[in-house]
């Protein structure tokens, strides 16, 4: 596996790829790698001929009172999982080498960015698209993986792609879980013991949700008060959000019917976790 850090490498390193006819896969990550990160890696290499995992804590998607400095980095332990992962390629720039002195520029994919965790997140989703076509230019994969654990993240960069023509596949890959539910998320490592128990209620909410549809309901207020109902039993758990949306408009709904997205934002203590379940009524 080769690692590289700066941009002009990594781009000519793809572009040495593609001359060869090879298709690249990408997985864009922040690191702290878990299984939910290397099923990405894996439906990459079952796709492409060569893949390619950045590993970047961008800055620009952190807001000021949030976790950007602690948020938990282990370069060693990451390398060795893509190595035996057997991933290609590793990019690992600095802040500077993506965002050099005097970066001006911002992508805003509008009216996705500002619903949801975009709403306690001003400004998330403009870091995270910025940095994501940034990374697509400098790597320029034929597909590249992303999660359903962030079904906005996903929606928006689908939209950035689409709307700016970009020659690149986005494939979203299933939500991998503990067994007993909680969504893996390099956020899990700042829970402790009480915590982690209490984390649990992301998901036994929403497999909770997934059985009153399938008992028949279809309104999406009782639905989300359900919900509420399930999280404030567990008194460490606090809701930032609990939505019933449309999934291409991230718009609430009132009526349980054809696609829809049911997302959650969390704290459990001072850990904001997301969970969302897709229905097809
Ligand atoms: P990060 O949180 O490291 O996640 C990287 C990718 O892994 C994302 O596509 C995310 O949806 C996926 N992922 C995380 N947990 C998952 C799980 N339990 N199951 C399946 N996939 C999971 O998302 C980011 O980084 C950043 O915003 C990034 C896109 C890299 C831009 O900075």
């Amino acid at each position: 596996m080769r690692t590289v850090k700066s941009v002009s490498t990594m781009k000519a390193l793809a572009r040495e790829w593609r001359r060869e006819g090879k298709r690249i896969g990408f997985v864009p990550t922040m690191g702290y790698l878990h299984e939910g990160h290397l099923s990405l890696v894996r439906e990459s290499k079952a796709r492409t001929d060569v893949t390619v995992v950045s590993i970047f804590v961008n800055p620009t998607q952190f807001g000021p009172n949030e976790d950007f400095s602690k948020y938990p980095r282990d370069l060693a332990k990451d390398s060795a999982y893509l190595k035996e992962a057997g991933v290609d390629a590793l990019f690992y720039p600095e802040a500077a080498e993506i965002y050099p002195p005097g970066y001006r520029t911002s992508v805003e994919v509008e009216g996705l960015q500002d619903k949801l965790c975009g709403r306690s997140r001003p400004g998330h989703f403009r870091g995270v698209a910025t940095v994501v076509l940034k990374l697509f230019d400098i790597v320029g994969p034929d597909f590249a993986f992303f999660g359903a654990k962030d079904a906005q993240q996903v929606l928006i960069i689908e939209r950035m792609a689409a709307d700016l023509d970009l020659d690149v596949e986005v494939v979203t890959c299933p939500i991998v879980r503990e067994p007993d539910g909680l969504a893996l998320s390099s956020r899990n490592a700042y829970l402790g013991p009480a915590e982690r128990r209490a984390a649990r209620v992301l998901s036994t909410s929403l497999r909770w949700a997934e059985k009153a549809v399938a008992a028949g309901e279809r309104d999406a207020a009782r639905l989300v008060a359900g919900i509420r109902g399930v999280i404030e039993a567990e008194p460490l758990a606090r809701i930032d959000y609990a939505e019933a949306v449309d999934p291409g408009t991230l718009e609430p709904v009132a009526e349980l019917r054809g696609e829809v997205l049911v997302a959650l934002a969390v704290f459990i203590g001072s850990t904001r976790l997301i969970d969302n379940l897709r229905l097809t009524v």
